[in-house]
């Protein structure tokens, strides 16, 4: 039996955004999917999955999940048909909209794949392996979630839009910033949602090009602010950041509801991350003791879950 992992990972700047070629910033986080790969008693594959999750999630993403994993096979040459496998996922990562899970499973199916077959695979194939899984979930990936959950840390991500490899850097803070991440509980379809602002942005180009402009100036001064270490500054820039992503149509009232929260309990910012219409908020405070304070007000102010961690250090 073969083992492989792929991390969570939360969208700081950029989500929707990225989709269009302009720079993004995300964290890895701790929390992790563990592939187990074996070789199947019959031909195909067969999945076992034990990952904790929001109630839906696995079976609105099923039919997904299914073209995910041949994806993965297909790219890196495996015939089922010839070696059966069997496939089991678990870990810590909660399924949820907003963590990146899809991408966490890809990335460790392709490592765990690799350790299997001997493939040998180096980050940049399982990344490349991932990116192809992360086709059978929403169509037209930016990639930004596969990059974040092989290479971890904090990145800076460009998409290509012609099509060839991503410019990415990891970013190393001078201090780990705290970090509380809160779910909806709401599972969103991100070919859907990517789809609608799509739609939004043919039917309307100048509208989008000002809001994108305005974001674009915004994610410069966000990584300026993070590398100084201004996180006052990061903080405004998130809230401007949400605001951005609501004018897109892309927030709803139970992200908008928990973001208020946050402000409301002392974070420096706060903002949706990620598909949006549910899954997650993310919130930036000065300390620990002000992320617990902030984590419990999102506890007793109805989030489905919240996470306290840290990202950049
Ligand atoms: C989803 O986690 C992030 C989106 O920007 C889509 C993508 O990057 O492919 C909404």
């Amino acid at each position: 039996m073969s083992v492989g992992k792929g991390r969570g990972k939360s969208i700081l700047f950029g989500e929707h955004f990225v989709v269009y070629g302009i720079p993004s910033l995300a964290a890895g986080i701790d929390a992790v999917t563990i592939a187990h790969v074996s070789r199947g008693k019959s031909l195909g594959w067969t999945l076992d999955d034990q990952r904790p999750a929001v109630p839906g999630y696995k079976e609105k993403k099923m039919d997904e999940q299914k073209e995910s994993i041949n994806n993965v096979l297909n790219f890196l040459d495996i015939d089922t048909s010839k070696n059966g496998i069997h496939i089991e996922y678990g870990g810590d990562l909660i399924c949820a909209s907003g963590f990146g899970a899809s991408a966490a499973s890809c990335v460790s199916l392709a490592r765990a794949l690799s350790e299997e077959f001997n493939l040998g695979l180096s980050d940049e194939k399982v990344n490349e392996a991932a990116y192809e899984g992360e086709k059978g979930y929403h169509g037209t990936p930016s990639g930004l979630d596969n990059t974040a959950s092989t290479y971890g840390g904090l990145v800076w991500y460009i998409r290509d839009l012609e099509g060839g490899p991503p410019k990415f850097k990891p970013i190393k803070l001078k201090e780990p910033v705290n970090l509380v991440i809160a779910s909806t509980g709401i599972t969103a379809s991100t070919t859907e949602v990517v789809g609608d602002v799509r739609a939004k942005k043919d039917a309307n180009p100048e509208w989008f090009e000002k809001i994108s402009k305005e974001y674009e100036n915004l994610v410069h001064e966000a990584l300026t602010s993070l590398e100084n270490q201004d996180l006052v500054k990061v903080g405004q820039l998130m809230n401007r950041n949400h605001e951005l992503l609501q004018d897109i149509t892309v927030s709803c009232k139970e992200l908008d509801d928990l973001v208020k929260i946050a402000r409301d309990n002392g974070a420096l910012g706060a903002k949706m991350t990620g598909t949006g219409r549910g899954g997650n908020m993310i919130a930036i405070t000065v300390d620990e003791s002000a992320r617990d304070t902030v984590a419990k007000a999102l506890e007793e102010g109805g989030a489905a879950f919240v996470i306290k961690t840290t990202f950049g250090a």
